[in-house]
């Protein structure tokens, strides 16, 4: 249940299908505060072989709830697969998600870290999500402001504990608005005519071009990205860009004087790239994955992280931060 494939145990374990059993859902948690809510493991890292406690939220669904001439609402459950809503929304000739094909886990996670890829954040997607309130037990639909959404960033994380996702309402479009200024989708595109450009091509391009990239967990542990690509004030992207011209810069949305950079690069330029230590190594195609070998444990890799975090931070004063959450207890 944890795509980096780490070895541990729950105590206790709870699967939560339908809505009707968000009541024992709760009743669970409060009977085992440490408990991990645990979607598709696939941003994740167990430091620990043994949890007291896991809830797995699994409730299923997709359909179309509202429907004009120009948009459609979706709704999906937290615990459908988000590639399959991916594809099913382009069978349906629904656009707006194909920037965002392949990426793994459940549809649940996708707004905690606001999942974003290929010039696209899933928060400019969602119109709200509906999540049981922990505290009070309330359900409830949160709208796409008061998530808060940013890089990587959602309220869901600003308030760990507090919101159990159940559903999300998603709002698409029939008319195809292509995202293509990505470097490197423009690129897999640029044999195909703008012209006669469909969604369903960018989400094979997007595919086409993590399938290549990005190492398929079932064969090799991974969790993408393991760290997120630092947002720094313009002044110091500038000095390491005027170092390294090849590092990548990213307008920040609302962002005045600040620039998100490409951590791959910097990673890469200290030599990283490929290198393994304790069965944890640095991806060779794709510098800011982290692997397991396969006899990796949740220490290796936390090791392996900080030592790349120290030398990125030698080397160009930029502190890297994890992406996957770290789950450490053992109570
Ligand atoms: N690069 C290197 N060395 C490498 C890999 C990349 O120098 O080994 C440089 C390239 O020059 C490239 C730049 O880094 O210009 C950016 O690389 P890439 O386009 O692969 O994107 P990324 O910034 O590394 C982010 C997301 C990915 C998402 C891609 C595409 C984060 C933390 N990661 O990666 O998300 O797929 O953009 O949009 O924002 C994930 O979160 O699991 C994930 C894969």
């Amino acid at each position: 249940m944890n795509s980096f494939g780490l070895p541990a145990g729950a105590r206790r374990f709870f699967r939560l299908e339908h809505e009707h059993q968000v009541g024992d859902a709760l009743r669970f948690l409060s009977a085992h505060p440490y408990a991990l809510v645990l979607g598709g493991g696939s941003n994740i890292v167990l430091a620990t072989d043994e949890l007291a406690a896991v809830l797995a939220p699994r409730l299923g669904g997709r359909r179309i709830v509202r429907s004009d001439s120009g948009f459609v609402e979706v709704e999906v459950g937290a615990g459908e697969n988000w590639h399959e809503v991916v594809c099913w929304s382009l069978e349906k000739a629904l656009c707006g998600l194909e920037n965002l094909a392949l990426i793994p886990g459940l549809a649940g996670a996708a707004p905690v870290q606001n999942i974003g890829a290929y010039g696209v954040e899933i928060g400019e997607r969602i119109v709200a999500v509906k999540a049981c309130d922990r505290h009070t037990g309330e359900i409830r639909w949160i709208s796409r402001n008061e998530c808060a959404f940013s890089y990587r960033n959602s309220r869901f994380k600003h308030e760990p504990g507090r919101w159990l996702i159940l559903a999300l309402r998603l709002r698409l479009s029939r008319r195809f608005e292509p995202r293509t200024h990505y470097g490197e989708l423009a690129a897999e595109l640029s044999g195909s005519g703008l012209g006669a450009l469909r969604a369903d091509d960018v989400a094979r391009a997007v595919i086409g071009i993590r399938s290549r990239k990005l190492p398929d967990p079932a064969r090799l542990g991974n969790a993408g990205s393991f760290f997120k690509n630092p947002i720094l004030p313009s002044g110091h992207a500038a000095a390491l860009c005027s170092h390294d011209p090849g590092l990548a810069r990213y307008p920040v949305p609302c962002g005045s004087d600040r620039v998100k950079i490409a951590a791959a690069r910097l990673i890469d330029s200290c030599g990283w790239k490929g290198r393994t230590h304790h069965g944890a190594g640095v991806h060779a195609q794709h510098a800011l994955v982290l692997v397991n070998h396969g006899t990796a444990s949740g220490a290796d890799l936390l090791r392996l992280a900080a030592a790349i975090q120290d030398d990125v931070w030698r080397r160009f004063a930029v502190k890297l931060e994890p992406e996957p959450l770290i789950v450490r207890q053992r109570a």
